[in-house]
């Protein structure tokens, strides 16, 4: 069994600040990092550092070669990663003194994906291997069709969420990974609802569709029919949230993978997301397989 992780590769510009910018504010930072990111690189390198066999489909300049050789250096299979002409995606990151953040995505080379490079790349997978999706590449929708014809498992993470996610065939996903802003622009109800209730409308909406909502400090719930379940987090202090919904999906996925059940997948997976928070940096910050299971 193979994953496939169709997504997108950031180059991030992490400014730590003492608040996040308000409108028409200037403020200073106290450093800046320039580091590799992407929600779908961040999940390619979330299921290598947990020991699973992963590829990564997407697009990237020049500029982010270096994201290929720190994906190379944790195991990740780059042979589905393209170049093009213009520059690599880029996420403009405020840390705050919390460890709570704010990100502007350029979309660069994920915006230049075409669906007619959809097809070839999934045909060197096959039937039973997973696809990991997230929104921030505008062929998310040709993927999880294609892979679904293929007789692949499609796991979506539909983050960032935005008017794109209306045009994905949500139905197509076996599993889905948000958190609350995502829950919330999925059901409509407000992001400060309580969480069961979310997940009741979620499981209501998506009746063969495994849920999992990412709740921050409340942990992680989980819904398919009616069977419901629950994670807790490891109370660590907070340096970074940066990534930390990538190290989950990751590691909720390799748990399953290794036979673990929903319960014991959604522990080790809060466990991982615990321990990336109280690092800095997004792929930097995960931990390997050893630290986890
Ligand atoms: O999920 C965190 C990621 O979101 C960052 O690495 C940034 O690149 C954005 O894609």
């Amino acid at each position: 069994m193979k994953f496939l992780v169709f997504g997108s590769l950031n180059i991030d510009l992490i400014f730590s600040v003492d608040h996040i910018v308000c409108p028409g504010e200037t403020i200073n930072s106290s450093a800046l990092e320039r580091s590799a990111g992407g929600k779908g690189a961040n999940q390619a390198a979330a299921l290598a550092k947990a020991g699973m066999e992963v590829y990564m489909a997407g697009k990237i300049g020049h500029d982010g070669d270096f994201l290929l050789e720190l994906l190379q250096s944790y195991g990740v299979r780059t042979n589905h990663i393209m170049h093009w002409e213009g520059a690599t995606g880029q996420a403009l990151i405020q840390v705050d003194k919390t460890g709570q953040n704010s990100i502007v995505l350029y979309g660069g080379g994920n915006a230049a994906l075409k669906d007619s490079e959809v097809p070839a790349i999934i045909s060197s997978f096959s039937a039973g291997d997973i696809v990991l999706l997230q929104n921030e590449i505008p062929v998310s929708a040709a993927v999880m069709r294609t892979a679904r014809e293929r007789g692949m498992k499609v796991c979506l993470n539909p983050s960032p969420f935005d008017e794109r996610i209306a045009d994905l065939p949500l139905e197509l996903a076996d599993i889905l990974f948000v958190n609350e802003i995502e829950a919330a622009g999925l059901t409509g109800l407000p992001a400060s609802q309580d969480f069961e209730t979310v997940l009741e409308k979620l499981a209501g909406r998506f009746p063969k569709t495994e849920i999992i909502l990412t709740a921050g400090k409340e942990g992680a719930f989980y819904a398919l029919g009616t069977l419901r379940a629950k994670g807790d987090i490891v109370d660590l202090p907070v340096a970074d949230t940066t990534g930390a919904g990538d190290t989950f999906s990751g590691f909720f996925l390799a748990a399953r993978e290794r036979g673990c059940d929903v319960t014991e997948s959604l522990r080790l997976a809060c466990k991982a997301s615990s321990i990336a928070v109280s690092r800095k940096g997004a792929m930097a910050s995960m931990p390997f397989a050893g630290e986890v299971f």
